[in-house]
């Protein structure tokens, strides 16, 4: 099928489709488990005049299983460029690297992935790159934190652990009348439930190591791009001068399971967040728990901004019961749901923020992150929604 075709198809079709390997017509992709390419003296005569595409360098450049698991994410972020790279934190810091320069700065959300606040906070001030921290959800307050040198403003489609929703078109127009580009983590909805690219975000970088693996048993990631900010082959450029600088290529057999994952995305991402609805809609009357998140209920802060911009709310969610020993309490007496770092599997997980990604954050800092010591973050898999509830009810009627 032409490329054209598939980018027409609707998401299912688009993520369950790969095209044929040319010479073998083999319906699952290939894998090409190697390092190195043999040259002959015209591909040799091209490596050297400059040429990058079409020709395999090294496997830090590039590997075409690598190539074939970007085309998968394009379709299905609806994405003009994809570059793959070793893990969710890679294309993070591969995409602010390769926007950023001394003297730059990023409006960028309270609450992001840990390692990307540690990043911001402390890595990137080291070269004269300053950020200021937000409530992305409020539009006034971003409006504020820009200065003349703004270059991005990054934030998470649902932030971790809070669960809050920015509103991306308001957001987008904001930035894109001072030129300055959007960067959105998507991990936490993944590209089933939201798809930052058609609001007009200029980048979206995933951990594919969560919802789109889909199985916790690969780590990978994925920068795609849709802008009328950058140039066209900006990807390529960060390819060359940052990614492969940095070595941080995505694995031939770690491609071939993404894209594995990605063909049953849909399916599987359906069914977790029908549970994590199951899931919030209980814990929400249940006695010994203080509060809910989750972009689903009425009751969240942004619940309006959610309807209007995902179709779905994904398969994450955080509850809160007394304080930090209580949760571990919780977590310790769990039996089917999994106490564990990772997120976006078909086994539930369920871990505790303050406790585990953000304990190197100092507690005053955290809290007006919105991270309380007794938040517990859940990440629905596939088991039986009815079984997950009688897990946790038998957890928490511990802490009688
Ligand atoms: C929202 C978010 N972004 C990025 C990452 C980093 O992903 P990886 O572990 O694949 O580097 C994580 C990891 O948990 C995450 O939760």
């Amino acid at each position: 099928m032409k490329k054209d075709k598939r980018s027409n198809l609707r998401f299912d079709s688009k993520a369950v489709y790969c095209p044929p390997d040319e010479e073998t017509k083999s319906i699952a992709p290939n894998i090409v488990m190697s390092s190195s390419f043999q040259y002959d003296a015209e591909i040799f005569q091209r490596i050297v005049e400059g040429e990058r595409k079409d020709v395999n360098i090294y496997g830090r450049c590039g590997n075409p299983t690598e190539y074939q698991f970007e085309e998968q994410m394009m379709m299905i972020e609806g994405a003009d460029a994809c570059l793959a790279t070793a893990s969710g934190m890679a294309a993070i810091s591969i995409t602010l690297l390769g926007l950023l320069k001394s003297g730059d700065h990023i409006v960028c959300d309270w609450t992001t992935y840990s390692s990307t606040h540690e990043m911001l906070d402390h890595r990137l001030t080291d070269y004269n790159i300053e950020t200021t921290f937000v409530d992305t959800s409020n539009i006034d307050a971003v409006r504020a934190a820009i200065r003349p040198n703004t270059k991005i403003i990054y934030y998470e489609t649902i932030a971790n652990p809070s669960m809050k929703v920015a509103p991306v078109a308001p957001l987008v127009e904001l930035a894109h009348a001072r030129d300055i580009v959007v960067v959105c983590d998507n991990t936490f909805a993944s590209p089933y439930v939201m798809r930052p690219l058609e609001w007009g975000v200029d980048i979206v970088v995933e951990s594919a190591t969560k919802f789109i693996g889909g199985h916790s048993d690969v780590i990978g990631g994925s920068i795609c791009m849709k802008s009328k900010l950058l140039p066209s082959d900006f990807l390529e450029q960060i390819r060359w001068n940052t990614m492969v600088k940095l070595g941080a290529p995505l694995a031939p057999f770690n491609a071939w399971m993404l894209i594995r994952g990605i063909q049953t995305l849909s399916v599987r991402v359906e069914r977790q967040c029908q549970t994590a609805a199951k899931l919030a809609t209980h814990f929400e009357g249940h006695p010994i728990i203080k509060q809910v998140w989750y972009p689903g209920l009425t009751s969240h802060p942004q619940h309006e901004v959610a309807k209007k911009q995902m179709p779905k709310f994904g398969a994450m969610l955080t509850f809160e019961v007394e304080d930090g020993d209580a949760a571990l309490k919780v977590l310790d007496n769990l039996e089917l749901s999994c106490f564990s770092a990772s997120l976006g599997g078909v086994r539930s997980t369920t871990q505790i923020p303050a406790l585990m990604a953000f304990l190197d954050i100092p507690k005053p800092e955290r809290e007006e992150m919105g991270i309380r010591d007794g938040m517990i973050r859940v990440s629905t898999g596939l088991e039986d929604a009815y079984d997950l509830i009688e897990d946790f009810d038998a957890a928490l009627s511990k802490l009688k």
